[in-house]
């Protein structure tokens, strides 16, 4: 018996070396250690076995399948192993990997969130308006008149509703303060819009950021010192600015200011905002609006200003197409990645 247990034992083992895949593996597993296979059924006739034989006989057959259950495993590790290294014949590791596009944030929203980030930092929140806008919210509460050119159909885009794409982002100043009592003290981000034949430096489309600071005896000394401030944070110390009168129906007094810097728009002086201290005019229209007082010109004043975002990037970048900033051209774009 011990003999051909042996042998049974070498067969098995034998077998299971000779096997090149897993299907044959598991039909030898199968023939020796499945439910009726020669191992299984061999530890059935244990019963016919003298008592006497039956501990030496069963810890034999228990060795046995011991050592065919390890030769299963080990051989079936071997297949593994020799699959994954014929699947890597195939693959030329020498081959270059495929690059990992990273996406960036477009050079005008680069900037804009800098812009932010700097008045944050003086207490400005942020404010929102619609693209679409009411008459009303774009000329009339900013004190200009129905004859003013701004209004003109050649220069505004109207919809049949009689909304029109606002022209400015100084609406944001009316809706803030139609819905928040002074003071106030916000930035609104967004586009504007105005009917320009598009080339080179214009586009129909343009990126503004407005700032309204409504408070108690609010004077252009606050207007100036902000934004000699903001503008130092945002392009550096050595960048000079300077205020000159202008007329905005919706400021009084009104200024212009411009930016000089080292390497941008050729060293030469470049307009870089409109701003002013907010007309009585313009408080008395939201008033009406709210109807109530909240807005009292002898009690509160204050400053705005509204700042063109996509010519300072034109200078900053040294672009001289502001088409690039729209054409979503990849290897204009990827130069900004950072
Ligand atoms: N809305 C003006 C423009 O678009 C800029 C401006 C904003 C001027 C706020 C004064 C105050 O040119």
């Amino acid at each position: 018996m011990d003999t051909d247990l042996q042998s049974l034992k070498e067969t098995a083992l034998a077998e299971i070396r000779q096997v090149s895949s897993e299907i044959e593996l598991d039909n030898v597993r199968v023939k020796y250690l499945g439910r009726s296979g020669a191992i299984s059924k061999l530890s059935e006739n244990m019963r016919n076995v003298a008592k006497e034989e039956r501990p030496k006989l069963g810890k034999l057959l228990n060795e046995i399948r011991v050592s065919v259950t390890d030769a299963v495993e080990q051989r079936s590790r071997e297949l593994q192993g020799q699959r994954d290294i014929d699947a890597l014949a195939t693959v030329d590791e020498t081959l270059p990997g495929t690059p990992v596009r990273v996406g960036a944030l477009h050079p005008l929203t680069q900037l804009q969130d800098r812009a932010i980030q700097v008045l944050r930092r003086l207490g400005f929140a942020l404010a929102d308006g619609p693209d679409v806008e009411t008459e009303w919210h774009c000329f009339d509460a900013l004190n200009t008149p129905a004859n003013h050119p701004a209004r003109n159909e050649s220069d505004t885009f109207y919809l049949p509703s009689g909304k029109l794409l606002r022209t400015h982002t100084s609406t944001v100043q009316i809706r803030t303060m139609v819905v928040t009592e002074p003071p106030v003290r916000v930035i609104g981000p967004g586009a504007a819009y105005r009917r320009d034949e598009i080339d080179a430096t214009h586009l129909s489309q343009f990126n503004q950021l407005e700032g309204l600071y409504v408070d108690r005896g609010v004077s252009v000394a606050d207007l100036k010192g902000t934004l000699e401030y903001f503008v130092r944070e945002l392009l550096g110390r050595e960048v000079e600015s300077r205020m000159r009168p202008h007329f905005f129906p919706f400021t009084e007094p009104s200024f212009e200011m411009d930016i000089r810097l080292a390497g941008v728009n050729d060293g030469k002086w470049m307009e870089l905002l409109g701003c002013g201290i907010v007309h009585p005019a313009v408080f008395e229209q939201v008033n009406q609006k709210r109807g109530d007082a909240a807005y009292d010109p002898e009690v509160w004043t204050g400053f705005a200003f509204g700042m063109g975002l996509d010519r300072l990037a034109m200078a900053l970048f040294g672009l001289t197409d502001i088409r690039l900033l729209i054409e979503n051209d990849q290897r204009f774009l990827a130069q900004f990645a950072r």
